[in-house]
Order: structure tokens, then sequence, then C-alpha cells
């Protein structure tokens, strides 16, 4: 059976509880001495939350700090697989490669991957996902869809409409989707997503789908032409809340995806996409092409209707808009 450690088990009765819990009851609880118990709530506020303590009455908790640890993401999250197991690390080069390896070894569908920090953050194309501590969310979740390697881009954009859904549900603000792979808001770019995969010719292994979201970064943690939730709407949120919602969402959107297709969620991608009936320019391979965005195809690749009148179909590319 997989054991819950005690320090977890004793957050949650003080969550359900929300007031005083006796030590006398939490060792009962628990079977544990009342030291026991002592020494654990120590081990919980090392952890940064806060915990009050009265005699004869017992402990209470009063802050959750707003830390990417494992429980509170994953306390009694609802989902089917995504979120389903929860790995936070305090540093690493980069989630995805974290979850990569553990992939490789054999990881569970749905596995997600958390760090409070990245010290080599990738973005596509070899850029850089500047990834500063305690600002940001830089996750990876392991999934291991029954799809072609040519499919793994309808995942990404699954991932991206997660985002863009969660933000606004929690924020107000208007997100939107930036085909393949960002999230923006007042055309500026809040979220990445970068899906990595382990496939053969005909069958996808597992994909690695990275997401980066910069949540609470000062405007010296950004890029030129991106922004943060923060900058957004002049307010730090919780990142806790935040990451939890991009599970569920993740999690009903990918269900839904492997139950009925990503047709069936093409017009919600196309609902909220930022770029659709916009001119745009897209660099893809060696080429830029420039013209109306005409739609998204049911495999998830851009419809460009060019100039000439010649609609062109992009798999993958980098997307201005430019009117
Ligand atoms: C992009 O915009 O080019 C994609 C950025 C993806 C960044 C995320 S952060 C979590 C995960 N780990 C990484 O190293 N990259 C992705």
């Amino acid at each position: 059976m997989h054991s819950i450690p005690t320090e977890d088990r004793i957050l949650g009765i003080l969550k359900e509880k929300d007031d005083f819990v006796s030590g006398e009851d939490l060792s009962h609880r628990l079977g544990l001495s009342r030291m026991g118990i002592w020494k654990a709530i120590q081990r919980i506020k090392s952890l940064g939350y806060s915990v009050v303590a009265q005699p004869h009455l017992g402990y209470k908790l009063v802050e959750i700090p707003d830390s990417l640890i494992p429980f509170e993401l994953a306390w009694n999250l609802k989902t089917k697989s995504v979120g389903k197991k929860v790995l936070s690390f305090k540093k690493t080069e980069s989630t995805n490669n974290t979850a990569y390896e553990l992939a490789a070894k054999g990881a569970k569908e749905g596995t997600a991957v958390f760090a409070e920090e990245q010290t080599k953050g990738k973005g596509r194309l070899g850029r850089r996902w500047i990834s500063p501590a305690h600002k940001g969310i830089y996750m990876s979740v392991i999934l291991r869809p029954n799809i072609v390697p040519s499919s793994a881009p309808e995942v990404t954009l699954i991932a991206t409409l997660s985002v863009t859904k969660a933000i606004r549900e929690l924020t107000g603000l208007l997100s939107f989707i930036k085909w393949p792979n960002d999230v923006v808001i007042n055309d500026k770019k809040i979220c990445g997503i970068l899906t990595e995969m382990n496939a053969e010719i005909d069958k996808v292994n597992f994909l690695i789908v990275g997401i980066g979201v910069n949540v609470n970064s000062d405007r010296k943690d950004l890029p030129k032409e991106g922004s943060s939730i923060k900058e957004e709407l002049r307010q730090r949120i919780s990142r806790i809340e935040l990451a939890r919602l991009i599970l569920l969402r993740f999690d009903e959107y990918y269900d839904t995806f492997k139950k009925l297709g990503f047709n069936s969620i093409l017009s919600e991608i196309k609902r909220f996409s930022s770029s659709l009936n916009k001119r745009v320019r897209v660099h893809f391979l060696d080429r830029f092409i420039e013209g109306n965005a005409q739609d998204i195809d049911k495999d998830g690749a851009l419809l460009v209707r060019l100039d000439n009148g010649f609609v062109e179909k992009v798999f993958a590319g980098d997307l201005v808009n430019i009117r």
C-alpha cells in the first residue's frame, strides 16, 4: 500500500477541521506519541506553514505557504490521470529532463514534475526559459497517449487551452492561445509549452508536456516581449491555486481527447485563439510566410491564406500577429 507521510496526514486533518485539533486526538489518530506529533509539526513549520499551538486546544493551521509542495498541489485533487502523482523539486535543470528520465524508467501516465527553480529551463528550438525561483510555475507532465507522433502537436494545443482556461477562471484576465504553443495576455507571452517525445516511427511511447507560466515574475525577470500574470493583473496570485487548476483542466481535456478525439476540442481551441482571422507572419523551417490565419485544421495545423489565394498548411512555427 502507498503510505502517506506523517506530515501529510497531519496537514490533511488540520485542513479538514480548519480549527484547533488536540495533540491527543492527533496522536490517537496517527498512532504516534505526543512528542512524535510535536516533531512532525516542527517539520511542517519548516516547510513554511504557520501552525499555532495553544495549551488545552492543540494545533491550528493558520497559513499555507505559496510553495509548490506536493501535498498542496495534490490535496483533494479530483483528476483521472494528470496530477495523480505529483513530485516537486526545489531546483532542477529542467523539469522536462527530470520527467523524461522518470518516464524512461516507467513513471506512470499523468505524473507531474514541478520545480521552484530551473537552472537550464528550455524553450522551443533550443531557446532558454528564464525560470526565477518561486516566481513561476515550471511543470512537466508525463503522458502515454495511444497516438502517432504526428498527433503530438494536438496535445500541446490541449495544454495551451487548459492553461488559458485556468488563467481566465482564476484571475478574470482575458488570456488567449497563441498558436501553436503559447498563452498570451494583452498580446504578451505569459506561458510557453514545450512538448518532447519518445517515439518510434508509428507510435508514441511517451510525451513530456512542459509548461512554464510567468506568474508572479517582476518586469526585470521577463523577456522584452513577455509578461507575467502579476504584471497584467497588478497583484500577486497563488501559484498553488493556478497550478491545481491547470492540472484539473488539463486532465479534463486530455480525457476528452483520449475518448472522443482532438476534433471534439478543436472548436474551443479556435474560440480562444488570438490569431484566427488576423493577418500573421509565420516563420517555420527556413521560410517566412504572410497572410490571413484562416483556420486551425483537424490535426492542429494552421491554415494561412496567402495574398495569392493559396492556402498553406503550417504544422509548427513562430507566429506574429501583424494587424
Ligand atoms: C517555449 O515557449 O519555447 C516553451 C517554454 C517551455 C518552458 C517549460 S518550463 C517547464 C518545462 N521545463 C523546461 O525546461 N521547459 C518547460
